[in-house]
């Protein structure tokens, strides 16, 4: 009513309108506050409900399931007897785990005390160890192993293939370093050998060049067949650049990010988000 009655007026004023008296009141600010706040709200609304339409088939519905469904799934780990009996064993094989288990902890708590020792003194003050503790295991087993298994992967010396730990225990490297392996960790250390020869004259200086930077560039531009380089000091920032120049130059503001995929800490690329705009 007051909407209607208001709209009459202002037509009058502005000469629309032959019937209506033009005549101005106190609450017709507030009416055409309410107005403005309206379009403003409905454009920012269209825009969302225009991109979700666009985006809607390359949209992974996995996360955002997920999160929802979190609020009530909980996770739940099994009871030392279930955690035996997971697949459904019977009888001596859930004797033979319990035997075996123990003297899997038994063994590691007595030829990896350093490193144990190591692990729980840096435990507390280093988030990243307790981040990539927390998923290793399947959730229903992780209580039982983290009980059982306190073990900390800490490493002094690499050999070939070889990696030796704190407690002075020579083991195969099977778990990561896929960046690193390429080469491997000898040609490795020979390469930072030759590199630190190269430049320890200046050390880390921050800013200007050494001349190896040309040699540098020269050797990528050939490798990635691009005619620039852009040094960045870490994945993540190497990352974020790029996402920020491809939008720049496109002047496109989504991204396609595929699920399961790594690209480091930055929130705009952690795996399980979809599209961002
Ligand atoms: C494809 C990819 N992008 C980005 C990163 C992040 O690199 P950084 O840890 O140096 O920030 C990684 C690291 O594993 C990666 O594999």
């Amino acid at each position: 009513m007051l909407l209607g009655e208001a709209l009459h007026r202002w037509t009058a004023c502005l000469g629309m309108s032959s019937t209506g008296v033009c005549q101005l009141e106190w609450g017709d600010g507030a009416v055409l506050l309410g107005l403005l706040l309206g379009a403003v709200l409905a454009a920012f609304a269209g825009r969302k409900l225009v991109i979700a339409l666009v985006t809607l088939r390359a949209m992974a519905w996995t996360p955002t399931l997920a999160r929802r469904l979190s609020k009530w799934v909980k996770s739940r780990a099994y009871s030392d007897e279930d955690f035996f009996q997971a697949d459904g064993a019977e009888g001596h094989w859930i004797e033979l785990r319990k035997k075996a288990i123990d003297r899997l902890a038994d063994l590691f708590q007595a030829q990896y005390t350093k490193s144990i020792a190591w692990g729980n003194e840096i435990r507390e003050s280093f988030s990243d160890l307790r981040f990539t503790d927390a998923n290793r295991v399947p959730f229903p087993f992780v209580r039982f192993i983290r009980e059982k298994f306190n073990l900390c992967s800490v490493v002094t010396a690499s050999d070939g293939p070889k990696l030796r730990d704190l407690d002075d225990h020579w083991t195969l490297d099977v778990s990561g370093s896929y960046g690193v392996n390429v080469a491997g960790f000898e040609r490795y250390k020979e390469w930072i050998q030759r590199g630190w020869e190269r430049v320890k004259d200046l050390g880390p200086v921050l800013g200007p060049l050494h001349p190896v930077v040309a040699d540098n560039i020269a050797l990528l531009k050939y490798i990635s067949k691009k005619d620039e380089v852009s040094f960045h000091m870490s994945g993540t920032e190497a990352v974020m650049a790029a996402v920020r120049l491809a939008r720049f130059n496109t002047r496109k503001k989504l991204i396609v990010c595929f699920s399961g995929s790594y690209h480091g800490w930055w929130d705009g690329v952690q795996p399980g988000l979809v599209l961002l705009c």
